[in-house]
């Protein structure tokens, strides 16, 4: 990850240089000292290779002259369109083009300093590695950029913007980093003690086993963890952004909810074994909750939130539940398991629940990677989102378009409600193979007691296996950036 610095605009006199470019803009300062020092190969380059600052768009020159060892030139497209995911992929293409360089200067042209911030943000996003298992890599192989210096007219302005981000960036990589962990060292119990580590970000973090969650009557997540070796946990994580500073106490909290599946071969309904390694990414709801509570921290977002996180093993063994059993959920209702890989539900149904008991929130906004249906529906474009409340979907949707990372709304109705009636039980965790992700969240909804509520089915999200402008391929953090951002544009002091 390089360090990023800024710094008044000035055309370096060695290393390289990316230049950021809006459609139809003509050639002043950096670009054009760059272009002078350069006796106009940065135009020749720009013309032979027809970049017009399209968004998106990027054309390397190698060897320019003037010192310089490269030049990129990046383009942000119209500038009326400008978002903040054109900004945050800008800096992801600065990282990318520029990763065998040791140092780079940016100049960002006429952007204002809370945009050349976000173009930061994207270069240290894209420049995330998960490298903890490798022992033998060759320093040649490694990403060398140790260093990007963005030109800003005002750098104190920019400096400022950049401070919370970098709270954020870290509350990415937290979460990155739980999900990419192999399955055998990140157990629930592992997880939780990950979870304890925030508290040196100033959050309060309570950890829940076996004992006290079967004191409660967590009948249907400790069903799903009976078959491990390995203790479940439930993580409560508290950020006191807004009570915590003199400002108004006893607001009730904004709440986040994370399936926490640290792997799952399906138990006794067994998976096929073709891929089932992918099934250590089963956690990534809970990874995105303890990565968000840590970006909401980092940047001292002025807001009450908790996140809450179930960790169990979904193991076949000879302890493990039957598809058949009969479990008593904590909140009374009794759930018929006619297949044991429908897990998550079981796991989310007892966490929401003790979520409105203890803490009455605001709204509810849980993750999971819950059904492969909603690959088939929405491939790698969207979270499939499903709510009860259209304010708190609409800002879901608006912020997942301004940040990049999106969610499409699908229906909930009482029709499909009748999928998951049981003939000996009050419900049973599957409605069959029509409407899978639908079926899946009609059966969190029966625990949800009248709160505003999200349930987004990352399935399709969590994890990448390509590269993307500020997402290098494996764990995506996806929802960290999109609830922050919502946090921040709709319940920050207020
Ligand atoms: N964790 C899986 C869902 C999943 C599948 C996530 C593929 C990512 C990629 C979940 O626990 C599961 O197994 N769901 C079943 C539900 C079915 C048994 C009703 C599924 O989607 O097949
Ligand atoms: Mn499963
Ligand atoms: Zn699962």
């Amino acid at each position: 990850m390089p360090d990023i610095a800024f710094a008044r605009p000035a055309l370096p006199k060695s290393g390289a240089l990316a230049l950021l470019i809006c459609e139809g803009e003509k050639s002043s300062g950096i670009w054009q000292q760059a272009d002078e020092a350069t006796n106009g190969a940065v135009a020749r380059a720009l013309g032979a290779a027809e970049f017009k600052g399209g968004k998106g768009k990027t054309c390397t020159i190698l060897a320019p002259g003037a010192g310089l060892s490269r030049i990129v030139a990046i383009g942000l497209g119209k500038p009326a369109e400008i978002n903040t995911r054109t900004l945050n992929e800008a800096g992801g293409h600065v990282a990318s083009l520029l990763s065998r360089e040791a140092s780079a200067a940016v100049a960002v042209g006429a952007l204002k300093p809370d945009q050349t911030a976000e173009v930061a943000l994207g270069a240290v996003l894209r420049g995330y590695r998960f490298d903890r298992y490798r022992t033998k890599e060759k320093p040649e192989d490694k990403p060398k950029l140790a260093k990007l210096t963005l030109l800003a007219d005002d750098t104190a302005r920019a400096k400022s913007a950049w401070t919370p981000l970098q709270g954020v960036a870290k509350g990415v990589f937290i979460a990155r980093d739980l999900v990419s962990e192999p399955p055998n060292v990140l157990n629930p119990a592992e997880m939780a003690d990950r979870c304890r580590k925030l508290t040196e970000l100033g959050l309060k973090v309570e950890v829940l086993g076996p004992k006290e969650m079967t004191r409660l009557g967590f009948g249907a997540l400790l069903g799903v963890a009976q078959g491990s070796a390995n203790e479940p946990r439930m993580v409560v994580m508290h950020w006191n952004g807004a009570s915590g500073n003199g400002r108004k106490r006893g607001s009730k909290p904004v709440a986040f909810i994370g399936k926490g599946v640290t792997f799952d071969t399906g138990g006794i309904s067994i998976k096929p074994a073709g891929g089932m390694e992918d099934m250590k990414w089963d956690m990534a709801g809970a990874g995105t909750v303890v990565g968000l509570m840590a970006a909401l921290a980092g940047r001292k977002a002025k807001v009450d939130a908790v996140g809450l996180v179930g960790l169990v093993e979904n193991m076949p063994s000879g302890t493990a539940q039957r598809p058949g059993d009969v479990v008593k959920s904590y909140s009374g209702q009794t759930i018929e398991v006619i297949n044991t890989d429908a897990e998550g539900r079981l796991v989310l149904a007892d966490v929401i629940w003790y979520c409105q008991q203890k803490f009455d929130p605001r709204f509810m906004v849980d993750l999971a990677t819950l059904t492969g249906a909603i690959i088939v529906s929405l491939g790698h474009e969207h979270a499939g989102m499903f709510s009860n409340d259209d304010m708190l979907s609409q800002r879901l949707s608006a912020a997942g378009q301004e940040i990049g990372e999106k969610v499409w709304r699908m229906p909930l109705n009482d029709e499909y409600d009748k999928l998951i009636r049981s003939d000996i039980a009050d419900m049973k965790n599957i409605g069959g193979r029509p409407a899978g992700s639908i079926s899946a969240a009609q059966f969190i909804k029966r625990f949800v007691n009248g709160k505003p509520w999200a349930h987004l089915d990352i399935a399709g999200m969590a994890w990448s296996t390509k590269d993307s402008p500020c997402v290098p391929k494996g764990a995506t953090a996806f929802g960290v950036r999109l609830l922050d951002r919502l946090v921040a544009d709709h319940y920050e002091g207020g």
